[in-house]
């Protein structure tokens, strides 16, 4: 090696050795007479010292640098680095590689506009802020390999180009030379690879698995993205949580030093909705959804009293508390937020004492509603309740994202909390009201709940049958999702007729997965969980870029190699292609 040690491990044992160090030049200061240089690498960074004012290096420099060990003088020390009590006394920094002018400095790289960021990523990369992230993914996707090798799990590489998968996405494509006017898609989940996998009898297989999805890209979404994607034979739900709870309580053990609580809390989609108004729904906080039923029987309040007479409407909401000093400005906001969600309005009450309302409305309602108002959501003088009347599920939507908004707004989302829950027994299909047909709400190899598909399907009621399909929920983001599968290839082609795919079509895009079901195929099931997400919500990070050692940005494009671009008239030719 071109050092003897590193930049982040000399200490006052070290004193008095002649010690050489590679790095980049962190910070110079130049104390009239003494110069001081910070050095950085990897590892750390070790103070310099040099006599005289020469100052032939900058930051960002590459050096190598050969000097005395020898203690700080009292007072200068910095107890929060490890090499805080020593420094190295060097009249010998020799340049290994000049740096150009910088566009953004190093240490201020988060500050700096995104796209420049991305541009010179490798110099956003040398900032150990950002270069934390990637230590910690690559210390998780080592806790994941250890945890799934330990229980028999075997890591299996799938094909990257393939055929179009099955997660309703826009597919990748790439064209092929050989056979000329054919596509390639890259997959969007390794989903029906590991299937086969599955009946080619591995019993447990995962993967650390790259995803392409030509998608609107979002704080959370990438074109490219990574998941832990996993499968198991001969399961049942319990088994497979099992297995997620343990992984992702080693990570925690290993990443941030926390010890989580298992078994996770699980909730039926309805309860979720129901209590939440979302499908991953934020535990962090309380301020539950309750409906308020026959209360607003006894009011004379029109457009609730029309609401529930119109049939299939609720009046429902949420409290607020600590929210009764609300400016009338502010309440306005909410109506809006209200409305921009869909609803038709919002109607606020004041708690004013242990039975009583304050609000415009509050005189069509009797002494008696509201006081069982106050009851039913137990809120106190101070707080303030927002309900909603409309048909049910707007009005839960409406109090779902109402709630998260209200409590992000009063702050009230508690801080360094991971809070994980399963949300279990999705529907199995949603109506697409576009094509005025039923869709997969997974994807259309998840197992249909038997009683209901046994129950419901002779009468065509697609909208009441629920699935064997799981999301797993951290703080309110979706980090995982996954189902039970359809094993009998009866069953599944009966799937594929429900979202119209007739047989023909069916063939075309699934056959060969349809054929390996002839084969003796095991019940199976699992999971894909999305790395980048999780580590972004463990490492308190806005966007998933943070996590991601060259990503895209927000158009789909890599600002550093400056992909997608133009190709060769030549290449295009070779593949038969014309640009229109
Ligand atoms: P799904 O499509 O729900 O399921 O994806 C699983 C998880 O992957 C993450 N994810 C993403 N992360 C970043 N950018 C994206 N564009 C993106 N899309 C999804 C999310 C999500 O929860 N094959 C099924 C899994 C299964 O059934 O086993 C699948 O891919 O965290």
């Amino acid at each position: 090696m071109l050092r003897t040690h590193t930049c982040g491990e000399l200490t006052e044992k070290n004193i008095g050795q002649t010690v050489t160090l590679c790095g980049w030049v962190d910070t110079v200061r130049d104390h009239g007479g003494l110069v001081f240089m910070d050095l950085r690498d990897r590892y750390g960074k070790t103070q310099l010292v040099r006599s005289g004012a020469v100052t032939d290096y900058k930051s960002e420099d590459c050096v190598q640098v050969t000097g005395t060990v020898r203690a700080r003088p009292k007072g200068t020390e910095n107890l929060k680095l490890v090499t805080g009590k020593i420094e190295v006394a060097s009249d010998a920094v020799k340049v290994l590689s000049a740096g150009a002018p910088l566009p953004f400095e190093v240490q201020k790289s988060r500050q700096t506009n995104e796209d420049l960021r991305l541009q010179y990523r490798y110099l956003d990369l040398r900032n150990p802020d950002v270069q934390k992230n990637l230590f910690t993914r690559h210390r998780v996707c080592q806790t994941i390999r250890r945890v799934l090798d330990k229980r028999d799990f075997i890591e299996v590489e799938t094909p990257i180009l393939t055929k179009s998968t099955p997660e309703g996405a826009r597919d990748y494509l790439v064209p092929s030379r050989v056979n000329q006017g054919e596509f390639f898609a890259l997959p969007q989940s390794p989903q029906l690879f590991k299937q086969i996998l599955m009946v080619s009898g591995f019993d447990r297989y995962f993967q650390i698995a790259k995803c392409f999805r030509d998608e609107d890209l979002r704080a959370d979404r990438q074109p490219e993205f990574t998941q832990l994607d996993m499968e198991m034979s001969f399961l049942e739900e319990d088994d497979l949580f099992g297995v997620v709870e343990e992984t992702l309580k080693e990570i925690l053990k290993d990443t941030p030093g926390l010890s989580l609580k298992t078994p996770f809390p699980r909730l039926t989609y309805q309860e979720a909705m129901n209590r939440f108004g979302s499908d991953k729904p934020d535990l962090r906080f309380g301020m539950e959804i309750k409906e308020v039923g026959t209360m607003v029987g006894k009011s004379e309040f029109k457009i609730f009293e029309d609401v529930i007479a119109a049939g299939g409407g609720v009046v429902a909401g949420i409290c607020l508390s600590g929210g009764g000093d609300i400016s009338r400005k502010d309440i306005d906001g909410l109506i809006e937020f209200s409305k921009a969600e869909g609803a038709s309005g919002l109607a606020y009450f004041k708690v004013t004492s242990a039975s009583a309302l304050d609000s415009p409305i509050a005189k069509f309602f009797p002494a008696v509603s509201q006081a069982e108002l106050v009851n039913l959501f137990g809120a106190k003088p101070g707080d303030l309740l927002l309900l909603i009347a409309d048909q049910k599920p707007k009005t839960l939507k409406v109090l779902g994202a109402l709630r998260l908004h209200a409590a992000k707004w009063k702050n009230i989302i508690p801080g360094g909390v991971f809070n994980f829950s399963w949300v279990t027994d999705f529907p199995l299909f949603k109506y697409n009201e576009e094509e005025k047909r039923w869709d997969s709400e997974h994807h259309p190899f998840t197992a249909p709940n038997e009683a209901d598909w046994k129950k419901f399907k002779p009468s065509g009621e697609f909208g009441k049958i629920r699935s064997r399909a799981y999301d797993l929920v951290l703080n309110g983001s979706e980090i995982a999702s996954g189902s039970v599968r359809i094993h009998d290839e009866a069953l599944q082609k009966e799937i594929f007729e429900t979202i119209g795919l007739n047989a023909k079509e069916a063939a075309a895009r699934f056959g060969f997965l349809l054929k390996a079901f002839e084969f003796g195929a095991p019940p199976h099931g699992g999971i894909a969980l999305g790395i980048d997400r999780i580590l972004a919500i463990l490492l308190g990070l806005d966007s998933i870029r943070e996590v991601i050692a060259f990503p895209k940005n927000q158009k789909a494009v890599c600002p550093m190699t400056g992909a997608p671009s133009p190709v060769s008239d030549r290449q295009l030719k070779e593949l038969g292609i014309k640009i229109r």
